[in-house]
């Protein structure tokens, strides 16, 4: 007989088969499971809350992921590129407004050019900064050796999710071709972690095909690497994508952002002591889905501070949220939507993830 929620909650370990139980969980189950993982997340990361400035500062891509608006392939997209003084400005503005912390993103690009110029924008963000402000770059795939060099211009955390474990389906959602080797993803993550950045993995959920055996196996497969920070939002269709051909095989967005939060919690207990975001994704299903998050497990937000005029050019899905919002609109806005979900926002500091710190001390 299959064990109750409640047993399974009271284990010290979890099973492949009780992380699908509690996946597929509905209404009290639901409930207990958020209970606890909300309980785990104060015990073990407190109320706060730490901000990541997010600058999404160019859409040009190499990549043509099946699922992703700006994929190269799709030519209804208006390309831009900050310009690096436009990048700086907001990455003094979130020093300035105590922000800790930044995240620069961008599509994938690995050209010298790029691999030069991001080499330089780090050095000038330490320099603008004190040597204060956190770096957090999501760039995608690139050598080693370019891992390197930004580690050492001083970025010390990269996200690089793996869309999917299962390397069968990460092959239905992406073209088969080189550039789009789950190998190489992997591949990436270890090189990260070996370089001794903050390794932060992710996974989008509610893809076409994917099942809760896949969903649990991302999340034992995040504990079995040791992965620092995860990132996981709900996938979103988008009509411009080779992957909305199959959007009947998908759940209801509803459905997609729950079991998104299921997974954020069962995360929460498996990995008790690590960075997990509040994905901008789940604000693009229910407007108060990113604290929805924070209160049941999350405990990273990455308040969009991007210059106005482009942030409706970076739409990887459709409904894409704040991108009319200026930063200091956003910064106001996060503010009351943190006291609302009960955390309080650590200002001016990094928020490393505890358990790199644990994990490096051993
Ligand atoms: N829906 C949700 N998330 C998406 N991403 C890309 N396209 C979509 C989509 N249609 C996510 C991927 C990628 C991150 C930058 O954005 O997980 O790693
Ligand atoms: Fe951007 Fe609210 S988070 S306006």
């Amino acid at each position: 007989m299959s064990k109750s929620i409640q047993q399974i909650l009271e284990q010290d370990s979890l099973t492949k088969e009780n992380i699908i139980q509690l996946l597929q969980s509905s209404g009290d189950d639901e409930k207990a499971l958020f209970a606890k993982s909300s309980e785990i997340k104060l015990k073990y990361i407190g109320k706060n809350v730490y901000f990541r400035g997010l600058v999404e500062f160019s859409n040009i891509c190499k990549k043509d992921c099946l699922y992703c608006g700006i994929r190269a392939g799709n030519k209804n997209v208006d390309r831009y590129d900050i310009a690096d003084e436009e990048i700086l400005k907001a990455a003094k503005f979130a020093y300035d407004n105590n922000y800790g912390s930044v995240v620069l993103q961008s599509g994938e690009r690995s050209d010298k050019q790029f691999v030069d110029r991001i080499e330089n924008l780090l050095k000038e963000i330490k320099k603008l900064s004190n040597n204060e402000l956190g770096i957090t770059i999501s760039l995608g795939e690139q050598t080693k050796e370019t891992y390197q060099r930004w580690y050492d211009a001083g970025a010390h955390r990269y996200l690089l999710r793996i869309e999917s474990s299962n390397r069968e389906l990460y092959e239905k959602i992406h073209p088969q071709n080189e550039n789009h080797a789950h190998d190489t993803r992997l591949a990436c993550l270890k090189s990260l972690q070996d370089i001794g950045y903050q390794t932060g993995t992710g996974v989008m959920v509610g893809i076409p095909f994917q099942t809760y055996e896949d969903l649990a196996n991302d999340l034992l497969f995040m504990k079995e690497f040791d992965i620092d920070m995860v990132g996981m939002g709900p996938f979103i269709e988008h009509d411009e994508t080779p992957l909305y051909e199959h959007r009947d095989k998908l759940m209801s967005l509803n459905d997609r952002f729950r079991l998104t939060l299921r997974m954020i919690a069962v995360l929460r207990i498996l990995m008790k002591d690590i960075n997990i975001a509040s994905a901008t994704a789940l604000q693009a299903i229910d407007p108060l889905g990113r604290e929805k998050a924070l209160r049941i497990g999350a405990n990273i937000i990455m308040p969009n501070i991007t210059p106005t005029q482009e942030r409706a050019n970076y739409l990887l899905y459709q409904n894409k949220p704040c991108i009319d919002e200026g930063a200091d609109d956003c910064t106001n806005c996060m503010e009351a939507r943190i006291n609302m979900a009960d955390g309080e926002i650590g200002y001016g500091q990094w928020g490393d993830s505890k358990h790199y710190a644990n994990r490096t001390k051993k």
